[in-house]
C-alpha cells in the first residue's frame, strides 16, 4: 500500500502559489484577491469558509467574507454578486453551498461573472471543460487530477470506476478522465445509486474515484490488487472516544483493503486538504489573466 498524502502535496502547492505571490510583489503586480459568500449557519460550510480564508493569509492573498443571514433574499443575494462582480479588486469568488432552500443555487450559479468563477460551477466553465479548454476546473476533480499525476498514476488505458455523479464531484472527474490528454485516455464507467453490481465493477477497475458518502463502504474483496483509490467520500459518525463526539470517515474500510490496494489516498488528510489548495490556484490564475 503507498498513500498519497494529499496534506503533504497540499502544502506544496500552496508553498507554490505563495512563491508567485511573492514574485508578483517583486514585480509590483497585484495581489490575488479571494473572496466568499456565505449564506446561513451551517457549521460545516462555517468551517470550510473559514479554512480558505486561512489558507488565504497562509499564501499572501487578500481575502474577503461577504456573512449573510439565512432570510437574505434571491434578488438581495444577486444584488451582492453583481456588486462583487463589478469590484474590480476582487479577482475571484465562491459562493458557498448549499444555499436556503429559498435561494435557487442555479439562478445564483449563473449569475457569478465567468472571469470570477474560481469554482468553476459557471456553464461557461463548465463547457469549457467539458470541450477540453483551458479554465477554472472545479476544486475537487483539480484535487484528485494533481493527486494523481504528483503520484506519477498512469491514467491512459487504465480502467476507471467513478462512483458518484454529482455536479461538483463524479460528473466533472468522469469528463476529466476521459478526455484525450497526459490527464485522461482512461476507459470510464460511471456508477450511481441506480448502478447495478457495484462490487464486480469495483474488482475490475484499475483506479477507483470513490464519492459514494457511505463510510467504510469498499472492502478489500472488491477490489483488484494494486489498483489505486481516491477516497472523495467524508461522513461525519458518531464516535464518543473523541473529544468532538464524532470521526470523520471516507468511503474506503482502510484497513480491510491495506493489503490488496496499491495507491490510496486517507480520510481525512487525502483529498480534502487538496481542495482549498485548488481553489487558490484558480484565483491566483484568475488574477494573472486579468493582469
Ligand atoms: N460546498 C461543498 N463543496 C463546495 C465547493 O467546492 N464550493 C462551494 N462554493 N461550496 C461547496
Amino acid at each position: 500500500m503507498k498513500l498519497i498524502d494529499g496534506k503533504k502535496i497540499s502544502e506544496k502547492v500552496l508553498d507554490e502559489i505563495k512563491f508567485s505571490v511573492q514574485n508578483r510583489v517583486k514585480n509590483n503586480l497585484k495581489i490575488p484577491h479571494l473572496a466568499a459568500i456565505l449564506v446561513g449557519d451551517d457549521g460545516a460550510s462555517k468551517t470550510y469558509v473559514n479554512s480558505k480564508i486561512k489558507a488565504c493569509e497562509k499564501v499572501g492573498f487578500k481575502s474577503s467574507l461577504f456573512k449573510f443571514d439565512d432570510s437574505i433574499s434571491e434578488i438581495e443575494l444577486l444584488n451582492q454578486i453583481k456588486n462583487i462582480n463589478e469590484n474590480d479588486d476582487i479577482d475571484g469568488f465562491i459562493v458557498q453551498l448549499p444555499l436556503p432552500k429559498h435561494i435557487n443555487q442555479e439562478v445564483i450559479l449563473n449569475k457569478v461573472s465567468p472571469a470570477k468563477d474560481v469554482d468553476g460551477f459557471h456553464p461557461n466553465n463548465y463547457g469549457k471543460m467539458t470541450l477540453g479548454i483551458d479554465t477554472f476546473i472545479p476544486a475537487t476533480p483539480a484535487g484528485i487530477i494533481e493527486l494523481i499525476e504528483r503520484s506519477e498514476i498512469q491514467t491512459e488505458g487504465k480502467k476507471c470506476l467513478v462512483i458518484g455523479r454529482s455536479q461538483i464531484v463524479g460528473r466533472p472527474i468522469s469528463i476529466l478522465l476521459s478526455q484525450n490528454k497526459s490527464f485522461g485516455n482512461s476507459t470510464v464507467t460511471v456508477a450511481h445509486s441506480r448502478s447495478k453490481d457495484l462490487e464486480k465493477l469495483c474488482l475490475d477497475s484499475d483506479i477507483i474515484i470513490s464519492a459514494i458518502g457511505i463510510p467504510e463502504f469498499i472492502k478489500g474483496n472488491m477490489i483488484k490488487k494494486g489498483s489505486s483509490i481516491i477516497d472523495v467520500g467524508i461522513t461525519r459518525v458518531d464516535d464518543l472516544s473523541s473529544p468532538k463526539g464524532y470521526k470523520i470517515v471516507g468511503d474506503v474500510d482502510f484497513k480491510s483493503v491495506s493489503n490488496t490496494v496499491g495507491y490510496i489516498t486517507p480520510v481525512p488528510g487525502g483529498v480534502g486538504p487538496m481542495t482549498i489548495s485548488m481553489l487558490l490556484k484558480n484565483t491566483l490564475k484568475a488574477c494573472e489573466i486579468s493582469d
